[in-house]
């Protein structure tokens, strides 16, 4: 498997330079996994492929649902976004209401009945009753779903229907995920949220709902792991395309994963933003100085950072040392 997915055409220019490190989509074994997890949702054809038919409980009627966790940066959206966009079959559904995959993300805000009255103009259904209750648009929802076509529905920020509060019914929504997974044609049921997402549906004392679920859970990348050892390998041939030059002694791979106790989204963000400087101010290779300053720029207050000048593993001591650790 090679690191990154697609290179493009060699980026020349400066700024062709900054937007091609910009859209870089960096590959982990999280791909693989959700990959796996997708393929047990859905039908296979003959030639062995997934097709967009979700898979169906010929008892029940029932289709399964996928429940994608991890705390805030570790890479769940651009997982799934990334994931739907290189789908041979997942389409999204979009403004000109066609695609058979529809991604919403719950805004904080949202009531569960607001959700459902988000979905439905999203689907092209504006003539929304106030008075409607949360339960019957709920309904409309799922009977929208089936008439524009839609066979997979990603909920993301899905903790927000969760939140306590005035308005607010954890049991509704609940409810309404069931609803989703219940639906005549059958949807397919993809939910992303931080961890605690697990604990709200696992909260229902039947536990029928989340018995339906399949869990996908974003971990740390850990040193010396294959992921580790996939995220340096990005790393560089990010580096090489943009002509600047990694010192081999410096472990920036291990420093940049330890400054963010490897976290996928944060530390490819911040590998690229050191990537970014090293460009735009014409240097051809990395130094610890320089990322040191970067990292500062957006985490003030340190002390010492993972950018120290010295040999990593004094370093990483002397931070574990002082509180820091995967
Ligand atoms: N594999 C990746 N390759 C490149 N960039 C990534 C990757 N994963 C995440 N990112 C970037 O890292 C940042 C954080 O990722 P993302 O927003 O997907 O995290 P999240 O888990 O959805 O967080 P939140 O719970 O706050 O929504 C984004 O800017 C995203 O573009
Ligand atoms: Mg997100």
């Amino acid at each position: 498997m090679t690191a990154m997915t697609s290179f493009g055409s060699t980026p020349k220019t400066l700024s062709e330079k900054l937007d091609w490190l910009d859209v870089r989509y960096w590959r982990f074994g999280h791909d693989e996994l959700l990959e796996d997890h997708l393929f047990d949702l859905y039908a296979v054809g003959d030639d062995g492929a997934m097709t967009a038919q979700p898979r169906v409980d010929t008892l029940t009627g029932e289709t399964r649902g996928l429940m994608v966790l991890g705390r805030s940066g570790d890479g769940k959206t651009a997982l799934l976004m990334r994931t739907l966009r290189a789908s041979p079959v997942l389409r999204e559904f979009g403004q000109d209401m066609t695609g058979n995959t529809l991604f919403i993300t719950v805004p904080p805000e949202a009531t569960v009945k607001k959700l459902a009255e988000l979905i439905l103009a999203r689907t092209g259904y504006k003539k929304i009753d106030s008075r409607l209750r949360s339960s019957d648009a709920w309904e409309m929802v799922v009977h929208r779903l089936g008439k524009v076509g839609i066979t997979t529905v990603v909920i993301d920020e899905c903790h927000h229907m969760f939140r306590t509060g005035a308005g607010r019914d954890k049991q509704g929504a609940i409810q309404s995920l069931k609803h989703i997974l219940q639906s005549a044609g059958g949807v397919a049921l993809i939910v992303a949220g931080v961890p605690s997402l697990r604990d709200e549906i696992l909260a229902e004392p039947s536990g029928e709902t989340y018995r339906r679920f399949q869990e996908l859970k974003l971990s740390a990348v850990l040193p010396d792991t294959r992921n580790a050892a996939l995220f340096a390998t990005n790393l560089r041939q990010c580096a090489g395309v943009l002509g600047i030059h990694i010192p081999a002694d410096d472990a920036f791979p291990e420093r940049i994963l330890f400054a963010h106790r490897g976290q996928v989204g944060r530390c490819v963000n911040l590998a690229k933003e050191i990537l970014r400087e090293a460009t735009t101010r014409g240097r051809d290779a990395l130094s610890l100085a320089a990322a040191d300053r970067v990292f500062r720029k957006s985490n003030t207050g340190v002390g010492q950072t993972p950018f120290h000048d010295a040999p990593w593993e004094t370093v990483r001591v002397e931070l574990e040392a002082i509180g820091w650790g995967m």
